[in-house]
């Protein structure tokens, strides 16, 4: 046997079937692999061949062997390495993944005008050093009539159209029972709260809700006037309406307070001139206010010789209805969504 004609053939094989099976891409790599480079393959069969050489040709032969293998394992290895790139590169095409397209923008939630709203007016009185403040919805009669100066056959409680939950417990019928509830349950002393919340009443039109927001403002200390009253309600209207903005106070009654008065701003609309929003008066009323009348100091213990306060509740809806020009109240609860959608 001419072990150098072997060599050569296995060679010229070899380089052969490297090249076949580049140009297919790296198929039958794995046979390949065995055929040349496994423990049965044929470059260590000639190497087991070596033997039955004379032993002078043995390192030359050795060697060219060597070569031979070290030559099989580099392109191999470069053919493994092409083809597990293509692999990478079939699956990247095959994938309908456009890592460039703009993504899908996720849908922002918006807040209720009444939270705006409702959130302004906190934002805006705690800037002036006020305290918030809660009572109940459901309430003793006390706190939400009585101790406001509204006892049981007072013709006011006709006003009020009030849920009865028994004889002496109702769902509140305005934020002015936290009055009530913050005088009785604290020393006499300076007070400065706000308290906004849900209030109940027997009714339901395009104005007026069965349920609705308020917020309660009341000040006590000694020489509080109604000047207070005043300066504070103006700083509030031409902070919500905008610069300008006046205010116009009309004497009223409410029980718990003396003076009373009912407060409307210039129409946030047409600025006075008149329009249908302010049905043609240029004033628009959002609410009541007064001096805390001295009968309700003395129901909750407080000494109306040294103290003086005054106090305004404004709706909540109502704010929101004439800052947003909202015609019924009745679509700030129904989740209308492309109404919410514009604030
Ligand atoms: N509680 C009254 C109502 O709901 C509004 C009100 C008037 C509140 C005068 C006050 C006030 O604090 O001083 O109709």
């Amino acid at each position: 046997m001419d072990s150098n004609n072997d060599l050569e053939a296995l060679k010229t094989r070899l380089l052969a079937d490297l090249d076949a099976c580049e140009a297919a891409s790296g198929a039958g790599l794995d046979d390949l692999k065995a055929k040349y480079l496994g423990k049965k393959g044929e470059i260590y069969g000639l190497m087991r061949g070596m033997g039955a050489l004379p032993a002078d040709q043995r390192p030359v032969f050795g060697a060219a062997v060597n070569v031979l293998r070290d030559l099989a394992e580099e392109r191999l290895a470069a053919l493994e390495a092409g083809a597990a790139e293509a692999a990478i590169l079939e699956k990247l095409s095959a994938s309908t993944l456009d890592a460039t397209l703009p993504g899908t923008r996720a849908e922002m939630g918006h807040l209720h005008p009444l939270t705006l709203v409702r959130d302004d007016t906190i934002d805006f009185f705690r800037g002036m050093g006020f305290e918030l403040a809660e009572a109940r919805e459901v309430d003793h009669d006390f706190y939400n009539f009585e101790a406001l100066n509204i006892p049981p056959d007072h013709p006011a409680r006709d006003m009020h159209d009030t849920f009865y939950v028994d004889e002496n417990v109702v769902m509140r019928t305005h934020t002015s029972n936290t009055q009530a509830h913050y005088l009785v349950e604290h020393e006499p002393g300076p007070v400065r709260i706000l308290a906004p919340g849900c209030v109940y009443r027997v009714d339901n039109d395009a104005s007026h809700a069965p349920m609705f927001q308020q917020v309660e403002c009341l000040v006590v200390d000694e020489n509080i006037t109604f000047a207070h009253l005043k300066g504070t309600m103006l700083l509030w209207a031409e902070h919500v309406f905008g610069k300008g903005t006046r205010l116009r106070i009309r004497p009223s009654y409410f029980p718990f307070t003396e003076p009373s008065a009912e407060v409307d701003v210039s129409c946030s609309l047409c600025g006075g001139s008149g329009c249908r929003l302010c049905k043609n008066s240029g004033w628009i009323e959002v609410g009541g206010c007064g001096s805390v009348d001295p009968a309700v100091f003395e129901k909750v213990g407080w000494d109306p010789e040294k103290y003086t306060g005054f106090a305004f509740g404004f709706g909540i809806d109502r704010i929101a209805l004439l800052k947003y020009g909202i015609p019924n109240i009745g679509l700030l609860t129904r989740n209308e969504v492309r109404f919410l959608r514009q604030f």
